[in-house]
């Protein structure tokens, strides 16, 4: 009898990922997606105020990690303010627990006491793998992180961002809310010569969450997916009702998305930039689409999502948790 063959398929090693996030309900979708990802070793959870304040988005972390049993990922609290500006949240969009649709117990799990900003440094400069990050919320813990410790920038291996917009705002007709919220701050990460992704709202306003695709969702009769489907139906209905969608879109998934499949994404190199001095564009991110400063193409901006194939996986891979 011939000896068994061991077949050698090239194994990905999972990509060492920390995620900092203010959930808000995408957020805690964008972290569900991440706990079915074996694509990804997720490090930690930092935590910064944006849609809602720090200790409820501190808080909803816990709680997103109790509901799906990852009391092992460690959360760490980032900073309770943006750089300069005061803080702009949206409890109008998230409800004013910042996970509206859904009522989930207090959580008991601990928050380290380490501040997010020295976890980011620390473990960055200690590991070997060059460290990726998701973005969902403010950038102020990576600002930050850049400019208590520039020596991170050398190690890691790409920031993926939700935020701007290549056409139209979502908190004011020129900018996206997350890097509205803290323009200085995603000023400092844009300069710093990282290998950036920016994943707008051009891509995240056509991955909507359509009455079908919750319908899917609660075909699948997981607690899981049910319990998106709920934060959705409740999230979606300010979009629906100001802007005409047909449902919610779902922001922050689509960095997760970006990170294990990648081929659901259109991407095209420009320069681009933030603005920080006119009153009515204070936060837009300056997308160069035809190069007219002939600067260098440094962020990678994502211009298209397969979103059926995006809700098909988010489905698939959430109800296998
Ligand atoms: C972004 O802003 C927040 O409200 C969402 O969580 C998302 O990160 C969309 O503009
Ligand atoms: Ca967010």
């Amino acid at each position: 009898m011939m000896p068994a063959r061991s077949l050698s398929y090239p194994v990905m090693k999972p990509i060492p990922l920390i995620i900092d996030c203010d959930p808000g309900v995408d957020d805690a979708i964008a972290l569900l997606l991440a706990f079915a990802a074996p694509e990804l070793r997720l490090l930690g959870i930092t935590t910064v105020a944006g849609n809602v304040p720090l200790s409820l988005t501190s808080s909803n972390a816990r709680r997103i990690c109790e509901l799906a049993h990852r009391t092992d990922i460690p959360i760490y609290p980032g900073c309770p303010r943006p750089l300069l500006n005061a803080l702009t949240t949206a409890a109008e969009v998230h409800g004013e627990t910042g996970l509206t649709g859904i009522t989930l117990p207090e959580p008991t799990m601990a928050l380290q006491s380490v501040h997010a900003v020295d976890f980011i440094i620390d473990t960055i400069l200690n590991s070997a793998p060059p460290i990726t990050l998701a973005t969902l919320g403010p950038l102020t813990n990576l600002a930050i992180a850049l400019i208590k410790e520039p020596r991170i920038a050398q190690n890691i291996q790409q920031v993926v961002i939700m935020g701007g917009a290549i056409t139209h705002g979502n908190i004011t007709p020129s900018a996206e809310f997350n890097i509205y919220c803290d323009p200085h701050a995603a000023h400092v990460v844009f300069t710093s010569n990282l290998p950036i992704t920016l994943i707008t709202l051009d891509v995240t306003h056509t991955a909507i969450a359509t009455p079908k695709r919750l319908q899917n969702l609660r075909d699948r009769q997981h607690p899981l997916c049910e319990a998106v489907a709920n934060l959705l139906q409740s999230y979606g209905s300010y979009d629906q009702e100001r802007h005409g969608f047909e449902g919610a879109p779902l922001h922050d998934p689509c960095v997760i998305a970006y990170l294990t499949d990648p081929h659901l994404f259109r991407t095209r190199p420009c320069p681009a930039s933030i603005e920080l001095q006119s009153p009515t564009s204070l936060g837009r991110t300056i997308i160069d689409w035809y190069n007219t400063s002939q600067n260098p193409k440094t962020i990678n901006i994502a211009t298209t999502i397969n979103a059926e194939a995006f809700f098909q996986m988010l489905g698939d891979r959430i109800s296998g948790l």
